[in-house]
C-alpha cells in the first residue's frame, strides 16, 4: 500500500506540530509545507517548503493550519484542486455547523472529501463530550481548563486593539473564585497600558479578577502542557447517578495534530464531502491500522 503523501499549510504552532507528528509516523509521508511568501524560513524542516501547493508533487491530501478566517479560502482552493482537506478550526456551535456547510458544499461540488473541526477542541474533546452525553442524556456537563486557556476569553482578548495573540487562563482559587491570567503579545505601536484597560473593562471579563500580562511570545507559552476535566453528571431526578469524569494532561497543539493525522487517514474512506468526527465511524480514523485497533480496543 502506498503511503499517503500530507502537505501542511501554514507553519505556526500547529502547522509544526503536524510536521512532527507525520515525520514520526512511518505510515505517512510529509509532501511539503504551504508558506506564504516571506515567511521566516525554518532550517530544521526536513522537507520541501513552498508558496503554493501545485509547486509540490503527489499530494494525497493537505492539513490546513492557518488562522481561522483565511480557513475556508485556502480550503475551497485546495478543494478545487481536487485535494481533501482536513481542518480544525476553533470554531464551535453553529459557527461551526455553518463552516461545515459551506466546506461541504465545495467539497461536493469538486467531489472531493473533507474532515472538519478534527483537532483537539473541536476535534478529540468533543467525541469524549459526545460519547459521555449519548450515556449520560439526562445530565449536565461541565468542562474546565486548569492551567490552561479559556478559548472564549483569548479570542475576546485578541479582538482587544494593539494586540497581536493572546492566551486567556483560568485558574481556581482554593476557595473556589475564579481569577483570569491574560497573556497577551503585544503590536510594536501598542501602548500596554491601553490594552490593559480595555481588556479589564471587556464585558467578558468583569465577572471575574483578571490580570493582564504582556509578553515577548504567546508561542513560546504555548508549549506548556494543559490540562482539562470534563465531567458529566446524571440529572439529580436519574436513578442511576451515572458520571463521567475525564482529567487530562496534554499539548494542545500537539494532541490537535495527532487528531488531524487521524482523519487523514480516515480519507481514502470517504465519499465526497464534508464530514465531522461524529459523522465518522470510529473505526476510519485508524485507516489500514483498523482491524488491529478493533482486535486490541473493542
Ligand atoms: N481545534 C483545535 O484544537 C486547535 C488547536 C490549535 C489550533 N487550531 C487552529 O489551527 C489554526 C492554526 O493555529 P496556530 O495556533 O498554529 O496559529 P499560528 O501559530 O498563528 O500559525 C498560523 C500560521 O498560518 C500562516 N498564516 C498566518 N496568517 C495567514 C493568512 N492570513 N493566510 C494564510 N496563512 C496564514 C502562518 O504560517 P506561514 O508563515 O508558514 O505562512 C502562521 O504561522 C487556527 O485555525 C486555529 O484555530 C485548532
Amino acid at each position: 500500500m502506498k503511503k499517503p503523501r500530507l502537505a501542511i499549510i501554514g507553519l505556526g504552532n500547529l502547522g509544526r506540530k503536524c510536521a512532527e507528528a507525520i515525520l514520526a509516523d512511518p505510515s505517512t509521508v510529509l509532501a511539503g509545507i504551504v508558506r506564504r511568501s516571506g515567511s521566516s524560513p525554518a532550517p530544521w524542516l526536513k522537507a520541501p517548503a513552498v508558496t503554493h501547493i501545485s509547486e509540490l508533487k503527489e499530494v494525497d491530501a493537505a492539513l490546513i493550519c492557518v488562522p481561522p478566517d483565511a480557513v475556508m479560502g485556502i480550503a475551497k482552493d485546495l478543494l478545487q484542486g481536487r485535494i481533501p482537506v482536513v481542518e480544525c478550526a476553533r470554531l464551535h456551535g453553529e459557527a461551526f455547523l455553518r463552516h461545515k456547510s459551506e466546506i461541504h458544499r465545495a467539497a461536493l461540488f469538486h467531489r472531493v472529501p473533507a474532515v472538519v473541526g478534527a483537532g483537539c477542541d473541536p476535534g478529540a474533546l468533543s467525541l469524549f463530550r459526545s460519547y459521555f452525553a449519548l450515556l449520560v442524556p439526562h445530565g449536565h456537563t461541565e468542562t474546565s481548563l486548569h492551567t490552561g486557556p479559556s478559548l472564549h476569553h483569548t479570542l475576546a482578548a485578541e479582538g482587544v486593539k494593539g494586540v497581536r495573540k493572546a492566551l486567556a487562563t483560568e485558574l481556581k482559587s482554593v476557595e473556589g473564585t475564579i481569577q483570569r491570567y491574560v497573556y497577551v503579545e503585544l503590536e510594536p505601536s501598542a501602548d500596554a497600558a491601553e490594552v490593559e484597560y480595555a481588556i479589564i473593562h471587556d464585558p467578558l471579563f468583569l465577572d471575574e479578577q483578571t490580570l493582564v500580562f504582556p509578553v515577548p511570545s504567546i508561542a513560546a507559552l504555548e508549549e506548556t502542557n494543559r490540562g482539562v476535566l470534563l465531567e458529566r453528571r446524571a440529572a439529580a431526578r436519574e436513578a442511576s447517578h451515572a458520571s463521567f469524569l475525564l482529567e487530562a494532561r496534554f499539548d494542545e497543539a500537539g494532541l490537535a495534530a495527532r487528531m488531524m493525522l487521524a482523519a487523514a487517514r480516515s480519507l481514502p474512506s470517504l465519499q465526497a464531502g464534508a464530514y465531522s468526527l461524529l459523522d465518522l465511524p470510529p473505526g476510519a480514523l485508524w485507516g489500514e491500522q483498523r482491524t488491529a485497533a478493533e482486535k486490541e480496543w473493542m
